[in-house]
């Protein structure tokens, strides 16, 4: 008989081992030249151990059976290799890089991957997490060397870590998304480098990697800040903390000192800890891209424009954390009347119905530094106020000084901002709370002269529209200007004219700047 000749592949094979399992089950299968004509194979019953099945097969289902035995081609034995996951590149930004299946021994990221070449050049990914200075000594420092990150073959993987067959019980798996923190506490501990920088870009890159397959974007199980201690990122006012627990509530924190005991675990350099995802971070890589190095001096911008290149549009990438924030905010208790935090603070409870445009004027003259002259701060209140005067109570002017404040307070006024101003410094990180809407402006005051992208970069990632104050003139195309620090940027004598602040108020708000 024909069948004898009939060659079986693999995926046969399988099919017939099922088949065999249920006696008497028809399976249809088709052989090559013969596509269009099934024959019918009546599983008799298979012996693993030969390799072999006996079937009974006939050419259609109502003709006379043949029984024979096909030999089955063994399965390949499992090699060593087989067991070792090859590490995805999912998404890269200089700075910022989602990998799948990445490896980490004895403080070293290993890529483990047979086609190297799709990876980024290393040093666009880590650095060494030094803290960053502006020398050529500390540039070289913070150069990646092999003990940062390496890429190696799968077999040579396979031979570091199971060269006795012992793979799986090397390989100690931290399951779930793992966000790692590469840069030291140099920036960290500090409201705006936490919220408005580092999770800024963390909220625009995962979210953009997620936004076209999965919405919303998985959670992030962990952050690791592999070159900070507890006290390296928690600021003095709490903010982060505060932060973190209410946009992240169920992220479980690691530090430098349990990122050291994974170290230490894996010290002899045959053991190992697989990341099934992880999203890398770090401060000098992204320095080292155009955009933040050139350009912006922000490393989230690296993360937002490729994402933007990516089609992620509009804000909702941050409206999930700024939500989460100010909801926390608002479970402070309720105060009515005249009396009690809100009432000093000019906050007059929720907004009405009528149309208000809310401006809050950050204060910074109880600063020991980088404040306005009394008599600049005098004739700013005084003409921010004849200028919501002259509103018949539509509008409303908040004057808050943040440090008198408790962060809730604080949260729920620039949570319900329209135009928020100040002087040049952290009470302006609070713009990334304020609601998005066409009017969301910032204002932001600088000693005549000086710039630095910090605020304006981050209201512009946020649709907000921003202007620069130095004394008596407007700011516009804020984007162009060069970061610059002349004397008396950080001191206690910055001017400004009031009523320009007030007039271009006015004139934002009429659409005629
Ligand atoms: C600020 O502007 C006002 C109004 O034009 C002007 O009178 C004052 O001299 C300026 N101050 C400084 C320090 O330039």
């Amino acid at each position: 008989m024909v069948y004898r000749a009939v060659s079986i592949t693999r995926r046969d094979a399988v099919l017939l081992l099922l088949g065999a399992a249920f006696t008497r089950l028809w399976v249809s299968v088709t052989y090559p030249g013969h596509e269009d004509r099934p024959i019918y194979i009546d599983a008799g019953h298979s012996n693993t151990f030969t390799n072999t099945i006996t079937v009974t097969v006939s050419p259609t289902k109502a003709s006379t059976p043949v029984t024979t035995t096909l030999i089955v081609p063994p399965s390949p034995v499992p090699t060593r290799i087989d067991s070792v996951k090859s590490t995805s590149l999912i998404h890269h930004a200089p700075g910022w890089t989602l990998f799948e299946d990445i490896y980490m021994s004895d403080g070293t990221l290993f890529i483990v991957s047979d086609n190297p070449s799709q990876f980024p050049e290393i040093r666009m990914m880590i650095s060494t997490g030094l803290i960053a200075m502006a020398t050529p000594e500390n540039m070289a420092a913070r150069e990646p060397t092999a003990n940062e990150m390496v890429i190696i073959s799968r077999e040579e993987a396979a031979n570091i870590w199971g060269a006795d067959g012992t793979f799986a019980n090397r390989v100690l798996p931290v399951e779930g998304n793992t966000l790692l923190v590469n840069e030291p506490a140099q920036f960290l501990r500090h409201y705006y480098h936490f919220v408005a920088e580092l999770f800024f870009g963390v909220q625009v890159f995962w979210h953009g990697a997620f936004y076209q397959s999965q919405n919303p974007a998985p959670p992030i199980h962990r952050m690791i800040f592999a070159h900070s201690n507890t006290e390296g990122w928690r600021d003095g006012p709490g903010m982060n903390t505060f932060f973190l627990q209410a946009a992240f509530p169920s992220i479980h924190v690691e530090v430098q000192e349990a990122w050291e005991d994974r170290i230490a675990l894996t010290a002899n350099g045959n053991r190992v800890w697989h990341f099934p995802r992880l999203l890398l971070s770090d401060r000098s890589a992204a320095h080292r891209g155009t955009i933040c190095g050139a350009q912006t001096q922000r490393i989230a911008a690296e993360a937002w424009k490729y994402m933007q290149m990516l089609g992620v549009r509009g804000t909702d990438w941050w409206e999930p954390v700024r939500s989460a924030t100010l909801r926390l905010a608002k479970t402070l208790p309720v105060y009515s009347g005249d009396t009690g935090p809100q009432a000093a603070l000019g906050f007059h409870g929720a907004k009405t119905d009528a149309p208000k445009v809310v401006i809050t004027y950050i204060s910074r003259q109880r600063q020991p530094r980088r404040k306005l002259l009394d008599a600049s701060h005098d004739s700013l209140v005084a003409a921010l106020t004849q200028l919501v005067n002259s509103k018949n109570g539509l509008w409303e002017l908040n004057i808050v000084t943040a440090e008198t404040m408790t962060l809730e307070e604080q949260l729920l006024v620039v949570g319900r901002t329209d135009i928020l101003l100040g002087v040049h410094g952290n009470g302006l990180t609070h713009l990334v709370m304020t609601p998005a809407s066409p009017i969301s402006t910032v204002i932001e005051i600088l000693y005549p002269g000086g710039w630095a992208h910090d605020f304006q970069w981050t209201a512009v990632a946020l649709q907000k529209s921003h202007f620069g104050i130095w004394n008596d003139t407007v700011q516009v195309k804020t984007a162009n200007l060069y970061p610059n620090y002349p004397e008396g940027f950080q001191g206690t004598e910055i001017p400004v004219h009031g009523p320009t602040v007030a007039q271009l108020i006015e004139e934002h708000l009429a659409g005629k700047v």
